[in-house]
């Protein structure tokens, strides 16, 4: 669950005296910033604290985390010279940061849980090198991918090298799983995503490290399933839009999926939440290969109690 941030009083504090870059550049205030939820809500896994946008910094396109408005970069990247114009760099020391901050989180974590490292899925980082910002609708995008689909396929090619090296890397510094996040693949038509977006992310999937188990994630493509799951994974995130039974079997049983409350019903009573969990598992039907989780991470309001409270229905349901 991505389960670090604004909704805990210990992220808010840190943050009231760090930039949101400089806590993911400090090793040991990352490792604390993973390790703090774990401990908290007595969840199965630590997900490490980083953002996927970091792996753009080194690219060389201005990476701000601007306060009310969110990332932004500041010199998208719209044709064919912006591509070919992006930095080459070495993942291995431009990021050494993120490594440093995973071999002291599995120190601090002794084996207590496993750890989750991370990356943007091709598409999604592309997204925000393209637009900038957030976007509605990804007209710079979709228009480069039109317009100039070579230029789209350079991208996508570079964008997946360093996706699996930088994985990589976090594997060797002891992360045991990793997810990719392709948060924005929901705007795609399914033959967009299959022409343009899965052989690049089905190319991160085949360089992970052998034997490490990859979490596939996506929100708002319950129409794009059969496609995301042909890109590979060991694991489907499932969002909130569809029914985990529905997703499951359209996805097949061959596979684990990851899901799927809604992280508003964080907001609702933990009476009222703990009966959507219910909901779920038992659309899970105890079959194996279940990973209980919110369809997308916990919203900045969310009161910790019920958190907990939902971290709490969740074992106690599933042992039954
Ligand atoms: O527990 C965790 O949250 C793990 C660490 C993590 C962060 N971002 C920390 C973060 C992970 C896995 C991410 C992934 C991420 N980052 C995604 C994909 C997953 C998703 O939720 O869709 C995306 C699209 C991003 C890009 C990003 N980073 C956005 C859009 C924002 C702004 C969010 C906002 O509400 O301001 C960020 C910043 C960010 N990344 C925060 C955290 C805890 C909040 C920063 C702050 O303190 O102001």
């Amino acid at each position: 669950m991505r389960q670090a941030g604004r909704y805990m009083g210990e992220y808010r504090k840190l943050r009231a005296q760090h930039g949101f870059l400089e806590l993911c550049k400090n090793p040991d205030l990352a490792a604390e910033i993973t390790v703090t939820p774990v401990e908290r809500l007595n969840v199965d896994a630590a997900i490490l604290f980083a953002d996927i946008l970091l792996i753009l910094e080194p690219m060389g396109v201005g990476l701000e985390y601007s306060k009310g408005d969110g990332p932004l970069i500041h010199r998208p990247v719209r044709n064919a010279k912006d591509v070919d114009g992006l930095k080459e760099f070495d993942v291995g020391s431009e990021l050494s940061f993120v490594y440093q901050a995973v071999e002291k989180i599995c120190q601090e974590l002794n084996g207590r849980v496993p750890l989750i490292g991370f990356a943007g899925a091709p598409f999604t980082l592309a997204s925000y090198l393209i637009e900038g910002s957030g976007s509605r609708n990804y007209v710079h995008t979709k228009q480069l991918f039109y317009n100039a689909p070579e230029a789209w396929k350079r991208l996508m090619e570079r964008l997946a090298k360093v996706i699996g090296a930088y994985l990589n890397c976090q594997i060797a510094a002891g992360a045991q799983a990793v997810q990719i996040f392709d948060s924005w693949a929901g705007c795609l038509t399914p033959a967009d995503y299959e022409q343009f977006v899965q052989p690049y992310t089905k190319a991160v999937i085949d360089a992970v490290t052998p034997g490490v188990p990859v979490i596939s994630f996506s929100t708002g493509t319950a129409g794009l399933l059969k496609h995301v799951r042909a890109a590979g994974g060991d694991v489907i995130g499932l969002d909130w839009r569809v029914n985990l039974d529905e997703g499951w079997a359209t996805v097949g049983y061959d596979v684990a999926v990851q899901g799927n409350l809604d992280p508003v019903a964080l907001f609702a009573s933990p009476k009222e939440t703990k009966c959507r969990v219910a909901d779920i598992l038992r659309r899970a039907a105890g079959r194996p290969g279940h990973i209980f989780n919110l369809g997308h991470g916990v919203l900045p309001e969310t009161p910790v109690d019920h958190v907990i409270a939902m971290v709490d229905a969740v074992h106690e349901i599933s042992v039954k």
